[in-house]
């Protein structure tokens, strides 16, 4: 086992004010929190915002990551400026590396069920101060286990929206009822629920080894039955309608405490070459282009995005990880990698290209821009849905995650679309952002939902322990 003391992470997550440090002489608070993220980008990012939003109200916070992610998040983050009280433990590379994650997701996930529990107990073992409580990704059933034979308190962290937490208990229900029809377009049910419009369980279905996949899922968050209580990184009024169900469903307390995504921006960034690309950018010019994490499409699919890109055009700054593509910087640039919220808020981005991964969702709603949506996977097609019809702040390139090409056409024209700034629509769905955005700040600021939330989440601990 390694372990590795508060090694370095990025100027953007400032160590916060302490003054609400709760002492260690207060009736019983919890004074080592542990947290066990699930080992992707879209989950660690999240996990690691919760982290430095729980360092000044508690005394030790923990984090466990496999070595391959302590590195990433050093080599992303290097100056060490973590709270003191922050730590990050690491167990052995006991998965598929993160670069290969997304060409056998079948075989990761059961890695991750199968290989981890024993590394992690091993690290708790070791923890001093020993934890009060732990804090898992919600797909990360083996927590519970872990916590019972600890007798601590698990807490469970759900990265996703609101409403796919919803519609993975509604496919549930009606999985164990026997009631999951055969082909499922078509069935008023399973696309659309009642009060939560954005609740589509058929998008989830896009064919059979995702159902096998949703069935997965569907058993191993149920976790969350057994745990203190639900952590999600969304925020009240983003999903009301999935927040009321979920909670009139539901007796475990559930908190909205987001987005959690790293909104602490320093003032001056260090100079890279792409913000100073940026910054020689007319205001609300420029497409960020960027499909996630893990992912990949095909060469042809590509392509046709390429060309309608550069037909449109409209200015790209584009994030592809593993192919490279040359454009001349009258054109656009193109990156392997970058800080994708910095991006999203600097003035000169207008619209974002995005594959709908709640985080990257979250936040372009916090920087108040708006989307082409290209779902890829999973809880993309409803994360879609959210933002062309719920919210109206994005117009659709791709209508289903299958194995459709998009052709250059149509990208040229939804991109011209969205990027018009004169276009009524378009219009339209800038000010639904802008709007979006302040509700977003709301939350987020003194006295707002998220921060009560959150306060309500460590008072409630508080009272069951007394
Ligand atoms: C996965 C699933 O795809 C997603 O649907 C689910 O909600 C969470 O897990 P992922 O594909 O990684 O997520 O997408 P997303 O949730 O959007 O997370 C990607 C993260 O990587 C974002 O926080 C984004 O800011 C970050 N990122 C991405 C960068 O910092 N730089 C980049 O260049 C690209």
């Amino acid at each position: 086992m390694h372990i590795n003391c508060c090694p370095c992470i990025s100027g953007e997550m400032d160590s916060g004010d302490r003054s609400d440090l709760i002492s260690p002489t207060t009736s019983s608070p919890p004074s080592h929190i542990v947290t066990i993220p699930f080992p992707g980008r879209g989950h660690i990012n999240p996990m690691l915002s919760l982290c430095l939003l729980l360092s000044p109200k508690t005394l030790t916070v923990t984090i466990i990551v496999t070595e391959e992610w302590l590195n990433i998040i050093n080599s992303d983050h290097p100056s060490p400026s973590l709270p003191s009280n922050l730590q990050i433990r690491s167990i052995p590379n006991v998965l598929p590396s993160e670069r290969t994650r997304g060409s056998n997701y079948t075989e990761f996930f059961n890695s991750v069920m199968s290989k981890m529990a024993d590394p992690v107990q091993r690290v708790l073992d070791e923890l001093n101060p020993p934890v009060d409580v732990v804090i898992g990704d919600a797909l990360l059933p083996w927590v519970a286990g872990i916590c019972e034979k600890r007798n601590v308190s698990a807490v469970s962290l759900w990265t996703e929206s609101a409403s796919s937490f919803y519609a993975l208990y509604k496919f549930d229900q009606l999985d164990a009822a026997g009631g999951l029809p055969e082909d499922f377009s078509g069935v008023e049910e399973l696309t659309y629920l009642q009060d939560v419009s954005s609740t589509h369980i058929a998008g989830l279905l896009p064919n059979a080894t995702t159902l096998d996949l949703l069935r997965a899922m569907s058993r191993d968050y149920y976790w969350f039955h057994t745990a203190h209580s639900v952590l999600t990184t969304s925020f009240d009024n983003l999903e009301s309608s999935a927040m009321t169900k979920i909670r009139s469903d539901f007796s475990i307390p559930i908190y909205p405490i987001g987005p959690l995504i790293p909104h602490r921006l320093p003032p001056s960034p260090p100079p890279s070459p792409y913000l100073q690309w940026l910054d020689s950018q007319p205001e609300s010019s420029v497409l960020y282009v960027s499909l996630g994490s893990f992912l990949s499409i095909s060469d042809s699919q590509l392509e046709e995005i390429a060309m309608g890109l550069m037909e449109s055009k409209v200015k790209f700054l584009w994030v592809l990880r593993d192919k490279p593509l040359c454009v001349d910087e009258d054109t656009g640039l193109v990156l392997p990698w970058c800080h994708q919220l910095r991006v999203l808020c600097h003035s000169s981005v207008g619209g974002f290209l995005t594959h709908c991964g709640w985080n990257s969702t979250l936040e372009a709603v916090f920087a108040g821009v708006p989307m082409i949506t290209y779902p890829l996977f999973w809880d993309q097609q409803p994360n879609s849905k959210l933002v062309v019809e719920d919210w109206g702040i994005g117009v659709r390139l791709k209508e289903y995650h299958g194995e459709e090409i998009v052709r250059k056409e149509l990208v040229v024209k939804k991109v011209r679309k969205l990027m018009d700034l004169g276009d009524e629509e378009s219009k339209g769905m800038r000010e639904r952002a802008a709007r979006l955005k302040e509700m977003c700040g709301e939350a987020l600021g003194v006295g707002g939902s998220s921060q009560q939330n959150l306060d309500d989440f460590l008072k409630q601990f508080i009272s069951r322990k007394v």
